[in-house]
């Protein structure tokens, strides 16, 4: 009784900071209409940016994977469970960051957070027993960033330092004190909660001249950003010659790409160590095979489809139609358009009036947030109509001037 008792009292902790999270759930295909506790609710929270997770070229390959390679791989990569269909995803997205990254190939992880596990802590391990290393970490890097680098601290004896938001000067001022013999500066490239972009090209200017790696997780970029979806690289047109091999890529494939796991693409002299060094990679069954083969379908979908197309014209509607008078939407220009309340309390209760008009919005709080940072975490998605984005903006702002009268 004593462990019930002590975690019972935590709960309720929890709960009275309102900081109890609870899962909800979905009846029907992850879409922009959800089922939920037998309601059609419209929903702005998944990171299905471009409508793939149902799109039915994808599930058609997900059968047709299914008949090809069955339903599991049945061993970890490097036993037997390494299929064809992995292999040629993997071919297909170095083929994504070949223009950008010299000598490019690509890893396939089962998930984002497993990918970053691998990395953070396969590339700080010292090269000799005279080497130190040094991580320098973005502040606002998801959780599975900073729980990599909380492994690498306690597995590779790395040093972590924290640098603020964006501020490439006190990330210089860091490197520059460092006497560290290896060093990875770790960043997300759309961050999660904000939408708003890393500056790579100065991040890239830095490790370069400061020795050191670039990891960059591009989880909500990629599928989104550049002329063919690519991801951020692409968005900034950063040729072999500005990364020169100084740059370690990280893209989700369960968000914009619409099914589940993560690549790493680099030099192959990068993956080549990922491959022997991932313990997240080595210990764990590959995932099924026609997972890989549904992933190639998306691949095409987001190269050749207008989807991207119709979400930018969707992010452009509701930044110009939301007009607040007490909440701030954030400075970004990806399907991440958060709006800022404040106060855990009041965030809930906004998420809630919208789940009773039927909207489906999640409310973030610490300590996924800064304190004081509560917020709609609002996802768009080309999948959404006009009259959908429209709707939410008229709620949003029925919802503030009913709050404040
Ligand atoms: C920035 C970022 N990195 C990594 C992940 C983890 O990816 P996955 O969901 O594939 O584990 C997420 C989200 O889940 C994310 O937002």
């Amino acid at each position: 009784m004593k462990y019930i008792q002590a975690y019972l009292q935590r709960l309720q902790e929890l709960d009275d900071q309102q900081l109890l999270r609870h899962l909800k759930l979905a009846e029907s295909p992850c879409d922009t209409r959800m089922q939920i506790d037998g309601r059609s609710m419209l929903t702005f929270c998944s990171n299905d940016y471009l409508g793939l997770a149902n799109h039915p070229d994808v599930c058609a390959a997900l059968e047709k994977g299914l008949r090809l390679y069955g339903a599991g791989s049945g061993a970890s990569h490097l036993i037997s469970g390494h299929s064809h269909a992995h292999e040629a995803l993997e071919i297909a997205l170095a083929k994504t960051q070949a223009a950008h990254i010299p000598e490019c190939t690509a890893m396939y992880f089962s998930t984002g957070y497993m990918a970053n596990l691998a990395a953070i802590t396969a590339l700080t391990i010292p090269w000799t027993v005279d080497d130190s290393v040094a991580i320098f970490s973005e502040e606002l890097n998801h959780a599975s960033l900073i729980d990599g680098v909380r492994l690498a601290k306690q597995q590779n004896k790395a040093d972590s330092f924290v640098y603020a938001h964006n501020d490439i000067d006190g990330l210089e001022q860091l490197l520059k004190a460092s006497s560290h013999s290896q060093k990875l500066i770790v960043t997300d490239g759309v961050f999660s909660m904000d939408g708003d972009l890393a500056p790579v090209r100065d991040l890239l200017d830095l490790a370069k001249r400061y020795d050191a790696l670039l990891f960059v997780d591009d989880a909500h970029g990629f599928g989104v950003l550049g002329q063919n979806g690519h991801g951020i690289l692409e968005h900034l047109a950063l040729s072999e010659a500005d990364t020169a091999a100084h740059l370690i890529y990280m893209g989700t494939l369960g968000k914009a790409a619409g099914v589940s796991g993560a690549f790493v693409a680099a030099h192959h002299t990068f993956t080549e160590w990922l491959l022997q060094k991932s313990r997240s990679y080595i210990y764990t069954t590959a995932s099924p095979p026609h997972l890989a083969h549904a992933l190639l379908s998306s691949l095409h979908l987001i190269e050749q489809s207008p989807l991207r197309e119709r979400l930018q014209a969707n992010i452009a509607l509701f930044k110009k139609s939301l007009q607040l008078q007490h909440w701030s939407l954030m400075a970004s220009d990806t399907a991440i358009q958060p709006v800022v309340i404040g106060e855990n309390g009041m965030a809930l209760q906004v998420a809630q009036q919208l789940l009773e008009l039927g909207v489906w919005v999640p409310a973030i709080r610490p300590p996924t947030v800064p304190k004081n940072t509560a917020r709609l975490r609002i996802t768009l998605s080309a999948a959404h109509s006009t009259e959908d984005i429209q709707k939410l903006v008229q709620y949003l702002m029925q919802i503030e001037s009913d709050l404040y009268a």
